[in-house]
């Protein structure tokens, strides 16, 4: 049988690579992040994850769910979005496709619209690649990644991520399940762009309320959290309406979820989100 053995909420901010680019104004400024990212791979390893499941924020669709379900993911990443930021990034990571294929299946059989697919030329978006560059960067483990739809509700997110846990267990892998996005996301306007953008949040309301929402996880008050979540994602500017942390307490069991969070960096904006990374432990 599978078994789902890390979860966890993770970041994948352009930052965090520029932090490591000897000729930027943010050299090291991500370090914290950065080792955080580092330590879920070693976890990862240890606990000998034979699969990442990434549910990524950044790769945003509109029309159903999807599932890239290649059996080798190989490319050179620019950002359409932010080519400034990622150019070139080159990745070559082994797939997953009999889970992907039957994660799809589970949902499609509770009614969801989605489709697992296996497309040499369907890449990887950043909120793959950016997590797997720290934590898988040789492909040591399959990975398959999960878009989050734009038209969607927190029912239907909910049910894929209580489909992906069902097909896990019923699998033969070892699992870590990743939440690729932001807290809040509200990012700071053109005009307002410059080196004090990339540390500072654009909302005090949507600090505050990411700073209650990691004293809630800290403290195992789920209940409460699973409550505000629809709240949340609305007026704290979801990423992809946060279906990532949608998926992920659907997979960890919602309300019923009792396990620890463990942070493993400080909370910290970049371009005027909230950004962490935290660990959700699994018995
Ligand atoms: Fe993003």
């Amino acid at each position: 049988m599978g078994k789902l053995v890390l979860a966890a909420k993770v970041s994948h901010v352009p930052s965090l690579m520029l932090s490591e680019t000897s000729d930027s104004p943010l050299r090291q400024a991500r370090a914290g992040a950065v080792a955080a990212l580092r330590e879920l791979g070693r976890r990862a390893k240890e606990r000998e994850v034979t699969t990442f499941v990434v549910f990524d924020t950044h790769w945003l669709s509109n029309f159903g769910y999807h599932i890239n379900a290649n059996a080798q993911h190989r490319g050179s990443f620019t950002s359409h979005e932010a080519p400034h930021m990622i150019q070139d990034l080159r990745y070559d990571l082994p797939g997953d496709p009999a889970l992907a294929q039957a994660i799809a299946a589970e949902a499609q059989s509770h009614g969801l619209k989605v489709l697992a697919h296996q497309v040499p030329t369907l890449g990887l978006e950043y909120g793959t690649i950016v997590p797997m560059h720290y934590l898988n960067s040789d492909g040591w483990a399959k990975i398959v990644s999960i878009a989050s739809p734009l038209f969607t509700s927190i029912e239907e997110s909910r049910a894929l991520g209580e489909a992906t846990r069902r097909a896990i267990d019923a699998s033969d892998e070892r699992v870590a399940i990743l939440a690729s996005g932001s807290l809040s996301h509200r990012l700071w306007p053109n005009k307002d762009l410059g080196p004090d953008a990339w540390t500072t949040i654009a909302s005090e309301f949507n600090r505050q309320v990411d700073l209650r929402v990691l004293q809630l996880w800290q403290e195992r008050r789920y209940r409460e959290f699973t409550a505000m979540l629809p709240d949340y994602a609305v007026k704290c500017n979801g990423e992809g309406g946060m279906a990532d942390t949608v998926m992920l307490f659907a997979a960890l069991g919602w309300d019923d979820y009792t396990g620890e969070a463990e942070p493993l960096c400080d909370y910290f904006p970049s371009s005027g989100s909230g950004q962490v990374n935290v660990e959700f432990h699994v018995s």
